[in-house]
């Protein structure tokens, strides 16, 4: 039998400082939204960046009913000059010790490759680059999402060819963000399997994605919180040794 998929752990064990400051960007649906979560019980103080403003605040509002601390930032990553103007309005908080780079446009999304690969991939070298001119070295550790689909699995059926590509690139800019500065702050990525998220459900009646389903070896899909699971653990002093991986976090079913 499967284990559940979101029992309640002690995120507490994880050892970051009660306060610190993290921004999760995409944090008012699926993945960004779970890990918010999951950095708040763990005491960061959580910056919800999203362009979704209500789904942000609905976010911050979920992490302070939990006894956590959060707040939301109305942004639009694609756009230099509003993450420019995140950066400030987050910083007048304090330090931000851990970012999280988790926006990025869904694999179906149709435009020039260039164009998507700048805003799937330059958008996140960018808030990376502006927290650490601002940060330096206060800047603890970060973790990116990437994907399988930019690592191992074929997926010619399911996304647009600028996904993969822009996958595999995070890959590249997290390992080279690892060891560019004596390993300060660490880099690591997270890639997921098909996670059941608002972005993913209209695409789970398609006979690529239920094939892909039935070859998990756990026996299930992931769920957002699998995900977050992960990316906490990475981001925490408890994986202080761990720098430059790229985890799958996918059940297996890049092996099966
Ligand atoms: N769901 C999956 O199966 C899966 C698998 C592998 C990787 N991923 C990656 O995980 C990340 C999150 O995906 P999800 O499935 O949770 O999606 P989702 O649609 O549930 O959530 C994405 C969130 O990001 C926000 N967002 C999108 N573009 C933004 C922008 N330009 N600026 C600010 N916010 C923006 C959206 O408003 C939304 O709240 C993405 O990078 C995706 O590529 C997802």
């Amino acid at each position: 039998m499967s284990e559940p998929a979101t029992p309640l752990y002690n995120f507490e064990a994880l050892g970051f400082v009660p306060g610190e400051l993290v921004v999760v960007t995409g944090a008012a649906s699926g993945i960004g939204r779970a890990t918010a979560l999951c950095a708040a019980k763990s005491g960061l103080t959580v910056a919800v960046w999203d362009m979704n403003g209500p789904g942000a605040l609905a976010t911050a509002k979920d992490i302070s009913e939990a006894g956590g601390l959060g707040f939301a930032v109305t942004v639009d990553v694609f756009d230099e000059a509003q993450v420019e103007r995140a950066w400030r309005e987050t910083l007048a908080k304090g330090v931000c010790r851990y970012l999280v780079n988790n926006a990025g446009p869904p694999s179906v999304k149709k435009g020039p490759f260039g164009d998507l690969l700048r805003d799937a991939l330059g958008s996140m070298e960018r808030v990376t680059s502006l927290w650490l001119d601002h940060c330096g070295e206060q800047a603890a550790a970060l973790v990116n999402i990437a994907s399988i689909a930019g690592t191992a699995q074929g997926s010619g059926k399911t996304v647009s060819s600028f996904y993969p590509a822009s996958k595999a690139g995070i890959t590249g800019y997290t390992r080279w963000l690892a060891t560019r500065h004596d390993g300060r702050p660490r880099a690591n990525a997270v890639a997921p399997g098909i996670t059941v998220t608002p972005r993913i459900a209209p695409m789970l009646e398609l006979p690529a994605m239920q094939d892909l389903a039935t070859r998990v070896p756990v026996g299930r899909l992931g769920q957002p919180e699998d995900i977050a699971h992960a990316v906490l653990f990475l981001l925490s002093p408890a994986a202080s040794y761990i720098n430059g991986v790229v985890l799958p976090v996918d059940g297996g079913v890049t092996l099966a």
